[in-house]
């Protein structure tokens, strides 16, 4: 393994918007050229995968979703758990084969699992097959990387240090809704979670880039935007902002629908709830993780509050913003969790009736502070705690959903049902899912619209348009 001898890190320093300009032979090198790209993880890794893709596409590939038919395959990958981890090792082997039988086919790994030095090894000692791999710190360098290495057969592995990069290009998936990156990275160190690692510390963009970003985003005619971060309400510590003014300011330049995610409840002020209640463009829908309901098991994953201070802030929450809707997270088993502990849990989510829930067992990452804790709890009974739990979560969000039976709501319309393109589907603001029949329904699509709800089940909603 080498690290390539590019300039880039010079050109880094004052490049605002990455530019691409392709000379005659690399023009050629990629001409009639395709890509298949597949994105596993969370909305960051989405988000990422629509920078990846404005690079292969400004370098004149184009997209296929025949991977039998790619030139170069992209996998944007998730280390957050194992299972994440799993998939991608399990798609290397139809890569493999494709390579065996294709010899005109590059293989790029990008996204968090490259920021693993464990997996790093294992590709190159096992899978040495892979062309490039491209860390979370590195998407920009993947234009350069790819014109130098098209033709190589050797594994790079280019990574560098944490820094903030304005400008980018994004083909987004939607035209009426898209994410913006406000802050990378994460300083929490819950001892369970590689993010950390796999992303960096805490560093935010500036204010008015976020803002100007924000306003482009409204002439293109996007109705709604999702300000992201693994952490979004730590945003502008390092460079002395805060989060509740960015909002503020984000809220006043007009844009339809407001989103963030994910809080942290240690850093959701009396501030934040003040400006998401004023503003009628900021949604009332907040994803607080929780994590766990006992207070040893919060002590041990470092999350640095507890069960009440937890509560206390979602009372808080539900008092001061109306109709708000409040999902979390949750980890079951983690090591030495007792049955006591996990009742507590039981209890929490039984208070809090959340709206939803995402539910995982814990899974040991390498190199994090949890993976070398004792564990007793055998899998068996992890498994028996997470059904228990979904049952309970399922419960909770099937009786908020029934709240909305035959009730008018305004949704944003994304696009056509993928079970059925008779129907469209958006989301309230609450972020609750729903499937909307009616009349030329289709016209529907990009617009805010009332409907009405006529069926609620736990994980989505039907309606029909109200005229
Ligand atoms: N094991 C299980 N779940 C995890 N999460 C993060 N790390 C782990 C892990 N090692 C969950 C947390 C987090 C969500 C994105 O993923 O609940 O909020
Ligand atoms: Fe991971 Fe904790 Fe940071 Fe969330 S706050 S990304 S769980 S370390």
């Amino acid at each position: 393994m080498h690290l390539p001898d590019l300039n880039i890190a010079k050109k880094r320093e004052k490049r605002e918007n990455i530019y691409i300009e392709l000379k005659e032979d690399i023009k050629k090198v990629f001409t009639n050229k395709k890509y298949f790209l597949r994105t596993y993880g969370c909305q960051m890794n989405v988000h990422d995968s629509e920078e990846i893709r404005s690079y292969l596409e400004r370098l004149g590939l184009e997209e296929t979703l025949n991977i039998e038919e790619a030139n170069v395959i992209v996998l944007n990958t998730c280390a957050i758990r194992e299972n994440a981890r799993d998939k991608v090792i399990g798609f290397l082997g139809k890569c493999h084969y494709l390579k065996k039988n294709h010899n005109d086919v590059f293989i790029v790994l990008a996204g968090c699992m490259c920021e693993q030095p464990d997996f790093v090894k294992l590709i190159q000692e096992k899978y040495s097959f892979v062309d490039l791999l491209i860390g979370t710190h590195n998407i920009q360098d993947l234009p350069h990387l790819l014109t130098t290495k098209f033709k190589e057969q050797e594994i790079e592995v280019y990574s560098e240090s944490d820094e903030v990069i304005e400008g980018i290009q994004y083909k987004r998936d939607s035209k009426y809704t898209a994410w913006i990156n406000i802050m990378y990275g994460c300083d929490k160190f819950c001892t369970y979670c590689i993010v950390p690692y796999t992303r960096g510390r805490e560093r935010s963009r500036q204010k008015d880039k976020i803002i100007k970003e924000v306003e482009e985003l409204i002439k293109e005619g996007y109705k709604e935007v999702t300000l992201l971060g693994q952490n979004v309400n730590a945003y502008g510590k390092d460079i002395g902002e805060k989060f509740s003014d960015l909002l503020e300011s984000v809220a006043k330049t007009g844009i339809e629908r407001i989103r963030f995610v994910t809080s942290h409840p240690w850093n959701f002020t009396d501030e934040m709830i003040d400006v998401i209640s004023k503003y009628k463009n900021i949604m009332p829908y907040i994803h607080l993780p929780i994590q766990s309901g006992s207070n040893e098991i919060l002590k041990r994953m470092n999350r640095r509050y507890t069960k009440e201070e937890y509560l206390e802030l979602f009372h808080k929450i539900k008092e001061k913003i109306p109709n708000v809707s409040i999902t979390t997270d949750i980890i079951v088993g983690f090591p030495n969790e007792t049955r006591e502990d996990f009742e507590e849990t039981l209890d929490v989510v039984k208070t809090c009736e959340f709206d939803g829930a995402y539910t995982f067992i814990f899974s040991p990452r390498e190199g994090t502070p949890a993976a070398r804790m004792e564990d007793k709890v055998s899998m068996e009974e992890k498994e028996k705690r997470l059904y228990e739990l979904n049952e309970l979560v399922n419960y909770y969000s099937n009786k908020s959903n029934q709240k909305l039976l035959n009730k008018e709501v305004e949704v944003l319309v994304l696009g056509e049902s993928e079970k059925d393109n008779t129907k469209v589907y958006g989301y309230t603001d609450t972020m609750k899912l729903v499937n909307i029949e009616g009349d030329n329904i289709k016209d529907t699509i990009g617009k805010i619209i009332k409907v009405k709800i006529t069926d609620a089940k736990s994980f989505s909603l039907d309606g029909v348009v109200v005229k």
